[in-house]
Formats: structure tokens, C-alpha cells, sequence
């Protein structure tokens, strides 16, 4: 039966995380480690989190399973191993392996990251779609931290796992990734169930802020109140928290901004308001947003600011961006 089968998936995906973890500690994982280290991941860390780290052997883990008894064909359907002309090789090799829980606290995937920075290999390599894993429908760090957000009634969305990583050994314990994806609507629903509080921290370069308006408008969509994190000389959280530490991303917490005023500076910045096409463009900018809008009351708020802030009548306003069809995220 499918139940059974998957059964099985389980206990290979435990298994092959029990090799990482072991391999972390061996003498050759001494690069993987002393990388671990730079970057402020200390022997404790690793072990709280479960890191775990992938030799640089063609088929350390293939033959480790196939010891344990399982079929090649469910290790593959895994995504654990694959085969080409020269024969079988691990997915993961020479990388940092980060794995990742189901909402039930299995392990369903894993992240791996490569010890260097090159242009020549990718720096992250994740499980593939598999029986037991579709990457939209989970968030990383969501098992070991979702009682948390319940009780703080919030989450922090980051992009990486070095984010959230970092996030959780600095004491903001309510940081969620998507997984190398930008956020769905099935990963919104999830976290629906913990809490109804977002605050966006994604990368501050333009692929992190593109990022983090699509998520305003799926969020937004699914109902939540949303606050957007911007901070100064930092690539992304886990760079912030370590060059300036936990009392300073508190600050940015707590001046981050409600959704739509973060896209009323985002928008601000691309026009120069002082004509009417520019005004014109600059409103329908807020179109999509307008229409994720499930609120009588905050159309009505947002309607005013950009009246106010424009010198524009509201009944204009609301007929460019209150329409009839509204949109589905
Ligand atoms: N990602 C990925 N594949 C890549 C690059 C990124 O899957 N080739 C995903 C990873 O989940 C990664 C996230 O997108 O954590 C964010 O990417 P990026 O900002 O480039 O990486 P960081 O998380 O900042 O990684 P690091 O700090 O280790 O460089
Ligand atoms: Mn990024
Ligand atoms: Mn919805
Ligand atoms: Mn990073
Ligand atoms: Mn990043």
C-alpha cells in the first residue's frame, strides 16, 4: 500500500541522515567543520539542528543503504543517488546537509551546501520533488520551531537556511524559510494555522525584494497582518545578526514596516510623482495589492493615505483600485 511504501521512503531518508550526522564528525569532515566554524556554527549548533555533512565520495551513502538492505530503486526514487553512463553516484557530495521536517517531524529532504563559493558547482543542491517531498508545501525550520510561533503569535520569513539558522541561535526562534522557492500559497496556509503575523525578512537585493512583493500579495491574499524587515550593510539576516547582533535586529524588528507603507517606498522610489503619467503608473503599481485585499477597512485606510500623500480625490482612487473581480492568489 502507498501508506506502507512511504513507510519505507521515511526510514531511508532517516537512515541517510543518521550517515551525515556520523560523517560530520570524522576526520574528514575536518573542511566541513572548520567552513561550519567561519561562518559562527559551532559543534553545538550542528548538533542541535542535526546538521550533517555528505563525504566527498562518489557512493558513501549508496553503499551505506544498500548495506542497510534497501532498494536501489527507492533510494533513487529519493533523490539520493542517481546513475549515468560512469554509474551510480550520492546526490550530495563535499557539501554541509541541512535536513528538513515534515509538519509531523519527519525528515522528508535535505538541503546541501557546497564549502566554497564558486561559479563552477551550485551552492545549494536540495532534494528533488520525491513521494514524500513537494517543496511548496513545507517551510524550513517549521517542525522544531512551530510551537514558538504560536505561542509569539509571529513568524519571520527569511530565504535561506543560513538565515534561519542563524535567527534560531541568536533567540529569534519564530524564523521560517520557504525553501529556495518564493513563498505559495499552500506554505501560507501552513503557517495560517500558527498564527496570522508575518514579518518579511528576505535578501536586500532586488531578487530578495522582488521576492518579498509577491509574498506581500500571496500573504496578503491568505489574510495576514504583514510587516516587511529593511536593514543597512547587510546582505541578508544571517550576515546582519552576526556583523551587529541581536540588539540591533531587534531595532529593525521593530521599525520594520506595515506592507503597504513598505511598498509605498518601494513604488516612491521607481517614479517621480511630479507629473501625471508618473502618478498615474505609481497608482496602478498598487493594483494587485488592492486586490488581495480581503478588508473593508484597510481599502479604506490605504485608499486615504495614497489620497492624502497624492493630493488625489478618493472617489478617483477607489475607481482605479477597488474593482469588482477580485483576485485570487
Ligand atoms: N538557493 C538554492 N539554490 C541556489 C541558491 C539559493 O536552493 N543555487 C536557496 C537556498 O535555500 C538558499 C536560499 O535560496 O538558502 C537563499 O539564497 P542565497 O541568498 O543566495 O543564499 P544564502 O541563504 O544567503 O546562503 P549563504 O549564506 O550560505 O551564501
Ligand atoms: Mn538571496
Ligand atoms: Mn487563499
Ligand atoms: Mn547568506
Ligand atoms: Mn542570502
Amino acid at each position: 500500500s502507498k501508506v506502507n511504501e512511504n513507510k519505507e521512503y521515511y526510514e531511508i531518508m532517516e537512515e541517510a541522515h543518521n550517515y551525515y550526522k556520523e560523517e560530520m564528525f570524522k576526520n574528514t569532515a575536518r573542511d566541513a567543520l572548520e567552513y561550519l566554524s567561519k561562518r559562527k556554527i559551532n559543534p553545538k549548533l550542528i548538533k542541535e539542528n542535526e546538521i550533517g555533512y555528505a563525504p566527498n565520495e562518489w557512493t558513501g551513502l549508496y553503499d551505506y543503504l544498500i548495506k542497510k538492505g534497501f532498494e536501489k530503486k527507492k533510494i533513487f526514487d529519493l533523490g539520493l543517488a542517481k546513475e549515468n553512463e560512469k554509474g551510480i553516484y550520492d546526490a550530495f557530495r563535499n557539501r554541509i546537509i541541512f535536513p528538513i521536517y515534515s509538519v509531523s517531524g519527519k525528515i522528508i529532504a535535505f538541503g546541501g551546501r557546497s564549502l566554497e563559493d564558486s561559479k563552477d558547482i551550485p551552492k545549494y543542491i536540495n532534494s528533488q520533488e520525491t513521494p514524500i517531498f513537494s517543496k511548496g508545501k513545507n517551510l524550513y525550520g517549521f517542525i522544531q520551531k512551530g510551537s514558538n510561533i504560536k505561542k509569539k503569535n509571529y513568524s519571520i520569513l527569511m530565504e535561506g537556511y543560513m538565515d534561519v539558522l542563524s535567527s534560531h541561535s541568536y533567540g529569534f526562534d519564530v524564523a521560517l524559510a520557504p525553501l529556495g522557492t518564493a513563498l505559495t500559497e499552500e506554505q501560507a496556509h501552513l503557517l495560517k494555522k500558527y498564527t496570522n503575523n508575518v514579518i518579511l525578512s528576505f535578501d536586500m537585493d532586488e531578487a530578495g525584494q522582488k521576492a518579498t512583493e509577491r509574498s506581500i500579495l500571496i500573504l496578503k491574499s491568505a489574510g495576514f497582518n504583514i510587516r516587511v524587515l529593511l536593514y543597512k550593510d547587510a546582505k541578508d539576516p544571517d550576515d546582519y545578526l552576526k556583523k551587529y547582533g541581536k540588539e540591533a535586529f531587534l531595532k529593525v524588528v521593530k521599525d520594520s514596516l506595515e506592507a503597504f507603507d513598505y511598498l509605498y517606498l518601494r513604488y516612491s522610489s521607481e517614479y517621480s510623482l511630479e507629473d501625471h503619467m508618473s502618478k498615474q503608473n505609481f497608482i496602478n503599481r498598487f493594483k494587485d495589492f488592492f486586490q488581495c485585499l480581503e478588508s473593508d477597512l484597510e481599502r479604506s485606510l490605504y485608499i486615504d493615505k495614497l489620497g492624502k500623500s497624492l493630493n488625489i480625490e478618493l472617489d478617483v482612487l477607489k475607481s482605479i483600485l477597488i474593482t469588482n473581480n477580485k483576485k485570487r492568489i
